[in-house]
């Protein structure tokens, strides 16, 4: 019931909210883009994980034993405390920023779409949907039982990835090429290796399933996930 009251009152606000919001992201957008690196450190590519996650939790410990060494009588690790906790909210809210400009709340960007996929042991029919067989070149998109691949074909030589970005669900099979052995996400520009779906370049911070690929003894082709 109070929670009813509270989403009708925050969703109230969307009329000045949502402008606002669209015109911080554009700003912040303009600012840290352009650095692909400084973007991808604050996201956390590096780490594999979100780095804002990581330091938020840092103010709330380091204030909490400011307050109690206050009470306690003992002022220097208080102060050296409470420094520690304003420079771990400007961290904070430069990697939140970072975040933010990906509309991370309103996709569920950062959140890895693969975390619960089963890794597989079984070989899994492709399903070319219509076609008479894996184009050369690529990305193509095609089937192998619930999961939809992003293949690339040299030769006989096939490259498979998941087809849904693990960074935001942008669609891999539409995105390019890159340097020969890495797949570009269209949306917001997320680099996989081929061979194995390691995260190259953010704002991804997850590695994307790869899959292996191979002739069917029946004719046709059939994939099985790499291990990861
Ligand atoms: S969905 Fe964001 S980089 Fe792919």
């Amino acid at each position: 019931m109070l929670g009813r009251y509270v989403t009708r009152a925050v969703d109230a606000q969307v009329r000045w909210s949502k402008p606002l919001g669209d015109f911080n992201r554009r700003w912040l957008g303009a600012l840290i883009r352009p650095i692909r690196p400084i973007q991808d450190f604050l996201n956390g590519t590096w780490l594999g994980h979100p780095v804002h996650a990581v330091v938020t939790d840092v103010p709330i410990g380091a204030m909490t034993v400011s307050i109690i060494a206050d009470l306690i009588g003992q002022p220097l690790v208080a102060d050296v405390t409470m420094m520690l906790g304003v420079l771990a909210m400007v961290v904070s809210a430069v990697t939140g920023a970072a975040d933010y400009i990906d509309i991370v709340y309103l996709v569920g960007t950062n959140v890895n779409r693969h975390a619960w996929r089963g890794a597989g042991t079984k070989w899994v029919a492709i399903d070319l949907g219509g076609l008479p067989d894996i184009p050369q070149g690529g990305p193509t998109k095609v089937k192998a039982g619930i999961n939809e691949l992003a293949v690339i074909r040299e030769g006989d030589r096939i490259l498979a990835l998941h087809a849904q970005c693990a960074h935001a669900g942008g669609p891999l099979a539409e995105g390019a090429i890159v340097g020969g052995d890495r797949l570009e996400c269209p949306w917001h520009g997320s680099r996989y290796l081929l061979a194995n779906g390691h995260v190259v370049r953010g704002p991804a911070m997850y590695d994307q399933p790869a899959y292996e690929v191979r002739r069917a003894d029946g004719g046709g082709w059939e994939a099985r996930r790499q291990p990861a």
